[in-house]
């Protein structure tokens, strides 16, 4: 099996790509991460990948405001390094069809909820939480699960619940989820080492 070589997607702070790389720091994944892609220039996921010498790439409508050149730059950045791995961390596009062709079943996507409820289009961020909380469901948690064409709609991989408690705000129930999530990713990226 070719040591691992990880593209990291992430459009905002990156603690999930941290929660990778101190994963990867402690051996707890025989690979690396090659590249940390992002669409927003200000992502401190790009901060953090540059302290850690990970070479970063600002790939957007606003670099490449036509499709096929924003394609062929994805692909040749994930070509060039050899990737073998893609995990979405927090990226808030929809990856382009070739890309989820070139690299099917080899993309996973981190999403703060149980999937199947309260994915898709829309949901992300503390919309997420807020969904939980106005249904009364007591559990919550987080999902890692191949990413496909549409959004949050592939087969999962892992699933971690947590409770959800009577006095929870959004943010409190996101900073519950979210340590979860910093467990669980790791481990399903050990899955493919
Ligand atoms: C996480 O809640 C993740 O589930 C969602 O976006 C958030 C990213 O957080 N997809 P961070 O940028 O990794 O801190």
């Amino acid at each position: 099996m070719p040591e691992l070589s990880v593209a990291v997607f992430a459009s905002g702070g990156g603690t999930n790509l941290q929660a990778l790389i101190d994963a990867c720091k402690r051996g707890e994944f025989n690979g690396k991460i090659s590249a940390v892609i992002s669409n927003n220039s200000q992502a401190y996921a790009l901060i953090r990948a540059a302290s850690e010498n990970i070479p970063t790439f600002h790939v957007s409508n606003k670099t490449h405001p036509d499709p096929v050149p924003f394609t062929e730059c994805l692909l040749g950045i994930l070509e060039t390094h050899s990737v073998n791995l893609i995990v979405l961390a927090g990226y808030m596009k929809l990856l382009p069809p070739e890309v989820v062709r070139a690299y099917r079943s080899r993309i996973i996507n981190i999403h703060p909820a149980l999937l199947p409820k309260y994915g898709g289009k829309g949901m992300y961020g503390l919309n997420v939480h807020k969904a939980v909380l106005d249904s009364g469901d007591k559990i919550s948690g987080a999902t890692v699960h191949f990413v496909t064409e549409g959004y949050d709609l592939g087969p999962i991989i892992i699933q971690r619940t947590v409770p959800v408690r009577a006095d929870d705000t959004p943010e409190s129930l996101a900073a519950r989820v979210l340590e979860i999530e910093h467990r669980i990713l790791p481990l399903a990226v050990g899955m493919f080492a």
